[in-house]
């Protein structure tokens, strides 16, 4: 794998000053990944397609205004949790590297960096995230923030890039924000494990996860009524249009994520409001939907405690804090690698 070092070999943006930006998501790879998918996702049955394409520099914005909406509680909960405990995790993982997957802003993220800071633990945060603008730019003002700091920037996928996490230091990776959700239960058992098999004992995992609650407020969560995370699953249909050539009417497709109680999660759809026909030119390919047939743009699973720690411990993480908000709604679990 040949990685990209902004600063050394100078193609994409240069990253700011004092960012390490490393590139393991190239713009032609991501076209390939794309490719790939659209014809496996979107000309099989049931159309699919994975998350991680909702997130171009739209999407991530989009994303970044769901967790302002009042009916979106993750985020706040999550914060919640991190405003009582961020000291405690700075105490009990004993790290001086802070590595976040799915990083998006960071926002919360400030929280523990804080803490870590405030005990004189601190010495290097990686955002590790597969939206590069986005990461650029929040690496860089988190570099401003956070002077005394090296701040490494990782562009890349982790499906894929786990084994890329710069190394050395005592570390602790926080994926936050309910993001494991996003993965079906066997997708998300090969992350763990990839991702504990990088770890060294000691390492930690400070994983967020949203739990199984009253089913109107889930659907609220993604249904919400100024109609932001519709606009953020039909991006998308923007995102397929300016990569492969497409002609997609995102109006064309109506926004619903309902609860799955089988599955326990909510799946996000773009629902075909007609019979209608898409070109890809890029793909020298036609899609055809029928009215009202069904494009699966997300998954996210909601948890219970003895699922979290059962699926930890089989990674080789042992759960050592779970940590709520007062309501319940979601929790945070401090994992150490055994
Ligand atoms: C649900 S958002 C969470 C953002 C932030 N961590 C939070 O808690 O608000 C998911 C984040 O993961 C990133 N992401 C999605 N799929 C990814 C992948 N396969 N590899 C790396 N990052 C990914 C997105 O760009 C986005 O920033």
């Amino acid at each position: 794998m040949r990685v990209r070092t902004a600063q050394m070999v100078g193609t994409g943006t240069p990253g700011a000053p004092g960012v390490r930006v490393d590139v393991y998501v190239r713009p032609g790879d991501a076209k390939r990944a794309l490719r790939a998918e659209v014809l496996e996702g979107l000309c099989g049955r049931p159309k699919e397609l994975s998350p991680k394409w909702l997130y171009d520099e739209r999407g991530s914005q989009l994303f970044d205004d769901i967790t302002r909406l009042p009916e979106y509680y993750p985020t706040r909960r999550e914060r919640e949790i991190l405003l009582a405990h961020a000291g405690d995790v700075a105490r009990l993982s004993g790290a001086d590297t802070m590595i976040e997957l799915g990083s998006g802003t960071s926002e919360k993220t400030r929280l523990l960096l804080d803490a870590m800071e405030e005990a004189g633990q601190l010495s290097r945060f990686v955002p590790f995230d597969v939206s590069e603008a986005f990461l650029r730019r929040a690496a860089a003002d988190l570099a401003r923030e956070y002077p005394g700091i090296t701040v490494h920037a990782v562009v890349g996928d982790f499906e894929r890039h786990l084994g890329q996490l710069p190394g050395g230091g005592r570390r602790l990776v926080a994926f936050l924000g309910g993001t494991i959700g996003n993965f079906k239960p066997a997708q998300r058992a090969l992350f763990l494990r990839e991702l504990s098999a990088g770890l060294r004992p000691g390492d930690g995992l400070l994983l967020g996860t949203d739990l199984i609650k009253d089913r109107e407020r889930l659907h609220a969560a993604y249904n919400d009524r100024a109609g932001v995370t519709a606009e953020f699953n039909r991006n998308v249909l923007r995102v397929l249009n300016r990569e492969l050539g497409g002609d997609f009417d995102p109006d064309a497709f109506e926004h619903f994520a309902p609860f799955d109680e089988e599955n326990a999660w909510i799946e996000m759809r773009l629902v075909s409001r007609c019979a209608q026909t898409v070109w890809l030119s890029t793909l020298r390919r036609r899609v055809d939907f029928a009215e009202g047939e069904v494009l699966r743009t997300e998954v996210s699973c909601k948890f219970r405690q003895a699922q979290v720690e059962a699926e930890l411990a089989e990674a080789g993480l042992t759960l050592t804090e779970w940590w709520t908000d007062a309501a319940g709604d979601f929790a945070l679990s401090l994992a150490l690698k055994r």
